[in-house]
Order: C-alpha cells, then structure tokens, then sequence
C-alpha cells in the first residue's frame, strides 16, 4: 500500500497526455516562462506545474489522489488525518491551533515557541499563558519546558484548553511528550506539537519517538527541513477525539492557498514514499554521516559538541544525534563568526548562535562528496584553533528573558502604534513581533512590556550578525510600540 505515489502517478500520467491548456498557470507548461529558469528548473519540473483542476483531484475537497496521498501519510505515521501543507510548518501550525481551540481559550505556550505560533494565537484569537523552558547554559539553549512546569501551569490557569509544545527543538532536544501528554488529558486539554524538526522520529529506535507515538493530539511537522520534500512542504496531523476531524478540515482549507503548487504536494507523497520505503536504512545512513561528522569535530580540544548526554536534565527526555551542534566558545568565537569561516570554505550551516554552529545533517548526507567536506570542514576548524582567541565571556547570558504581558496579543496587534528608537521603548507595550532568524523565536510579542533586558538581549542579537524578522523596521533601529 505504501508502495505507491498516487499523486505523483496522477501528475506524470496527466502530464504525458500532452493536454494543451487553456487555464492557470499563465506560463502554460513552460511556454510562457523566462528561458533562463525554464532550463534550470527543466521541461518536465515546468510541464508537471499544474493548476487545482478536478482531473488531479482539489486540496480543498480531497477525493482521489490527494485523498489517497494524505491517507498513505496519515497511515505511515498513525494520525487519523494527515493534511497536506503547503505554507510550510508555520501554515500547518495555524491550522493546528484553529482546529483544537476556539476563540479566546487559553493555550499553555513555550516562552521559547516559534514566531508561527504568535501568528497562530493572533489568527483564531487565542490567549497565550507562557511556560518558560529549561535553560542549558553551556550552550546558552533555552530547551524544553518540563511536565513540571506544564503541571503548575495548570495549577494556576484550570481553564487551559491546549498545550503547545516544541519538540524536538532546533538542536535535536525532545521534551518529555508523554508526562505532557499525561497532564494535558487529565486536565482535558488536547496536547499539540511543533514537530517542525522532527517528521523522521518515530522511523529508528535510536531517535526520540514521535509526538503522536507519545500521545499527541496533533502535530505539525516540517517535511522539508528533514525529509526529500521541497521547501515550503509540511505535513499537519490530527488524532480525532479531543479534536474534531471535520473541524480541522475546514481549518486546513480556509488557511489554504486555492491555487496549491502540485509540484509542492507531489513533492510530499514522494518524500511519504521515500520514507515509507527504505526510513529505517535511510535514518542510519544519516546517524552515521552524523556520527562521521561528530568524530570529525571531536578531535579539536576545547570545541564542545552538544551530545545525547543531554537527555535526563534541562527538560530534555531525547535527543536527535543528526543535528551536529559545535560550540566554539572556549577559542573565543562566536558560532556566527565560525559559521562565517565556514561559509568562505564553501560550507553553509543550518544555524549559527552566540557560541555554536547547527549542522543540519540528513540522509542526504554521505559518500565521498560528503567525507571531501568533512576534510574541508576539519581545515576550517583547524585554522580556527591556529588562530584561538580568548575565551567568550558572555557564556550564560542567551536565557530568554521572561514576558511580562501588559496587553491581550490581539488588542497589541490592532492597537494604535508609533514607532520609537529601541533604546528609547524601555517602559512601552510592544505592537509587533520581533524575532531573529534562525531560529525564529520571538524576543517579543505584541502585548509584552519592552524591559531594559529586553532591549539588551536584543542589542546582542543585532551584534551577533543575525537578521531580524517581524518588525515593520528590519534593522530593528525602531520599535513599534502602543501609542
Ligand atoms: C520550531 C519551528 N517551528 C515552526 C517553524 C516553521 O516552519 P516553516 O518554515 O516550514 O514554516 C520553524 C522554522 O524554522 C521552526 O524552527
């Protein structure tokens, strides 16, 4: 049964008809597009860019190849739907939260959430109460928020309909899903995953399992961060029961464009088949091309790797080896700065912070290509060691200042705003939402009051190099704050 790609198959069997179109797209199978990325792109990539036309079935009212293709995915990882998503995670987030919750309800949030999920609260009007993480500060990590934390939470909001949890986070740390999951349902709230880094979990016995494996009620997963879809490519999966199935539908379709790319859903059936197919043998070809990596940077005195011994405090119940943190900190350069030595040998990096590089690394990885840029990044980090500075000293300063919320999310959002010198908004309400990026975790929320902490963690990211997402000014020279 997983041994199919219907829609895949759908698409090359309409494409080999040769129909001549008189409809959407206007560039009409590539005649109409610019030569120059018709041929990189390739005939057949253009030929197969295709409009919503019945014959392959509408995203909207699934009822062939479609239907079929989120069915197979919704089998394979044991959800009682799957949607197909197009937006990327931050899409399937919103949808997410629309389904489970109603207007108003509160939702138990991760202070360290992604800036998809202030979209998500703002776009059903919902009522974050936040949780701050565990901090790791070796690594300046915010990590998991633990059961512990999500249990008090309850204590003092009984009414909490939703609980939001990250994991596993941007550097591979899983939270421990099933005590949430526990608590969540005791309390009659249903438990929903940012599973953003985590579609290939639940696949090996060496990785965490996965948050529906744990007793998730929905779970959004970034099938192009990890797996061979393309990017924009994520999967949205629900359990029904505390989450009504119709609902979810409906949620999916309003957020959905009416003109999804098939090349973007076809790339989703394809990476389901891939996984289906061969997951396992896949998933330790990249644990090994990760280990390689690991063995690689280990040599180096001083460098620290972020390593499975992780697990078991910081909130943190499992850890994903495939992501590769080095934390450059003790020869004195700031993972931006290494990142950068990195980019110059022709190496480009998932994530660089204050004191790491992120290497994303995934079946992909591997072969002699791949043990010629282990060698080249061994060069780099040996040129580094040549030139070691002095230790950083601001090791312990990356914990995620607390909210302090001044305004309802959704008031901040419509109120009023000026903008002012960032310097000068100590004291204010902030109107918008300030993050950097990678990893897109909010400093600010609209309705969060700008502390001197604030700015000043702000201030550091700037330093750091890291550009900034959200706020009208992207140079974040200026704030938006409530008038
Ligand atoms: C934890 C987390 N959640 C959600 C997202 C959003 O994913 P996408 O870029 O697919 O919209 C990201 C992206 O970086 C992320 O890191």
């Amino acid at each position: 049964m997983q041994n199919r790609m219907p829609l895949v198959e759908a698409m090359l069997k309409y494409k080999n008809e040769k129909v001549y179109p008189f409809h959407t797209p206007g560039h009409k199978g590539g005649r109409g597009m610019e030569a120059l990325l018709k041929n990189e792109l390739g005939a057949g990539a253009v030929a197969m860019d295709v409009s919503l036309m019945s014959e392959l079935d509408d995203i909207h009212a699934p009822s062939s190849y479609i239907m079929e293709a989120q069915n197979l995915a919704a089998q394979l990882y044991g959800s009682d739907r799957c949607f197909f998503a197009v937006n990327g995670t931050t899409g399937a987030i919103h949808a997410m939260l629309m389904a489970a919750c109603k207007a108003g309800d509160k939702v138990l949030v991760p202070r360290n959430a992604h800036r998809s999920v202030a979209g998500a609260l703002l776009l059903a009007n919902l009522e974050p109460v936040f949780a701050m993480p565990e901090y790791d500060a070796v690594f300046g990590i915010n990590t998991q928020i633990t059961p512990q934390a999500v249990e008090a939470m309850f204590a003092r909001h009984a009414d909490i309909k939703a609980v939001l949890v990250t994991s596993p986070n941007y550097y591979g740390q899983a939270a421990d899903l099933k005590a949430i999951a526990g608590i969540a349902h005791a309390h009659n709230a249903a438990l929903l995953v940012d599973e953003a880094h985590g579609p290939h979990l639940g696949f090996s016995s060496k990785l965490p399992p996965s948050a529906l494996q744990c007793g998730a009620d929905a779970c959004a997963q970034s099938t192009h961060k990890i797996l061979g879809a393309m990017t924009q490519c994520s999967l949205l999966h629900v359990k029904g029961g505390r989450i009504n199935l119709t609902r979810a539908a409906e949620a999916v379709s309003l957020l959905t464009t009416t003109s999804p790319n098939y090349l973007l859903m076809a790339s989703i059936d394809a990476a389901r088949y891939t996984l289906a197919v061969q997951g396992e043998k896949l998933i330790e070809r990249a644990l090994t091309a990760a280990e390689k990596l690991r063995k690689c940077l280990s040599k180096f005195a001083g460098l620290k790797l972020l390593e499975a011994e992780c697990t078991g405090k910081n909130g943190i119940a499992g850890f994903d080896c495939t992501k590769v943190t080095v934390n450059t900190a003790a020869w004195g350069y700031s993972g931006t700065e290494a990142g950068d030595a990195l980019r110059k040998a022709g190496i480009a990096v998932e994530l660089t912070d204050a004191q790491s590089v992120l290497f994303l690394v995934t079946f992909a990885d591997g072969g002699a290509e791949y043990d010629a840029v282990l060698e080249k990044i061994s060069s780099v980090f040996a040129d580094l060691e040549q030139h070691k500075r002095a230790p950083l000293k601001e090791q312990n300063c990356w914990k995620l200042p607390e909210f302090v919320t001044a305004v309802p999310l959704r008031s901040a959002f419509d109120a009023e705003t000026e903008s002012l010198p960032l310097k000068k908004a100590e004291g204010r309400i902030c109107a918008e939402q300030v993050s950097f990026y990678p990893p897109g975790i909010p400093v600010l929320w609209p309705g969060e009051l700008v502390t001197a902490e604030v700015i000043d963690y702000c201030l550091r990211m700037k330093k750091l190099g890291l550009p900034v997402s959200g706020p009208a000014d992207y140079t974040l020279t200026e704030l938006r704050v409530i008038k």
